[in-house]
């Protein structure tokens, strides 16, 4: 690893361990290295296994992305927060469509603890069109309703927003230098695009803006995940951005 490496100290890549069991994802993680890549556990896995299991991934000196993308009334979210926080995790998020209140209570919890993860919001689910976003009576464009969504997280004090790095170049122009931008749909040329339809290699999601990029099966499903990791790491490391 050079000097000038971005993922000096602060890995980018944020590995999605999306498995229904922990004997599953232990056998995954077992073979990462913590100083190249962070963990993101979802609700599939969260609700299988539990804390304990994040204390486990924390042990092993992994970051970890909570992803349970909390979206209630403020206090209920920010209890949520609260106890997230205090499991140690690394990034926690929550819906944008919960509203202002929500993230400035979530903003408020989160800054009440002496972890203090990083916290952001999910704008638009990618598994939602245009039509879908009108069905539920939202008639804004679906790229301005992402901005919208993302601005508000800004404006709440969260730290950024989950998006597509194709959102990224946009999103990053708009809400600055310092709001963290994760991108998942990420593939490194050659490899099997599976059901991600617009996909951005590692190296162009950085260079579009992206902060931290979430990969999955790019890494899961190798034949050797470490090496894998250790090819995408090697893609991006000389990158200045
Ligand atoms: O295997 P793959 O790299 O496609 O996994 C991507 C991960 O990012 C999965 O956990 C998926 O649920 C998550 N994700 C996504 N698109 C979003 C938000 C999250 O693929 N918009």
């Amino acid at each position: 690893m050079t000097n000038t490496s971005i993922f000096k100290n602060d890995p980018k890549i944020i590995v999605a361990l999306d498995y229904a069991d922990a004997a599953s994802a232990l056998k995954l993680v077992n073979q990462l290295d913590p100083a190249l890549c962070r963990l993101k556990v979802g609700k599939e896995l969260f609700t299988a296994v539990g804390p304990q299991f994040i204390e486990t991934l924390i042990r092993a000196n992994f970051g970890v992305f909570l992803d349970l993308k909390f979206h209630d009334i403020p206090n209920t979210v920010a209890k949520a927060c609260t106890a997230a926080s205090n499991l140690g995790v690394w990034m926690l998020n929550v819906h944008a469509s919960g509203g202002l209140e929500m993230m400035q209570a979530a903003r408020a919890a989160v800054n009440n603890t002496t972890t203090k993860p990083i916290l952001i919001a999910v704008t638009v689910l990618t598994s939602m069109n245009q039509a879908s976003l009108n069905k539920i009576g939202i008639q804004t464009d679906l790229a301005t309703h992402v901005l919208n969504l993302a601005t508000l997280t800004k404006e709440a004090g969260l730290d950024g927003v989950v998006c597509s790095a194709l959102e990224a170049q946009i999103l990053r122009a708009e809400l600055g230098k310092a709001f963290c931008l994760v991108t998942p749909g990420i593939r490194p040329a050659n490899v099997n695009q599976d059901d991600q339809s617009r996909v951005v290699t590692p190296r162009d999601a950085l260079n579009m803006g992206a902060s931290y990029l979430v990969i999955g099966r790019p890494i899961t499903k190798a034949t050797d995940p470490l090496k894998a990791l250790e090819a995408i790491h090697q893609e991006c490391i000389n990158l200045k951005l």
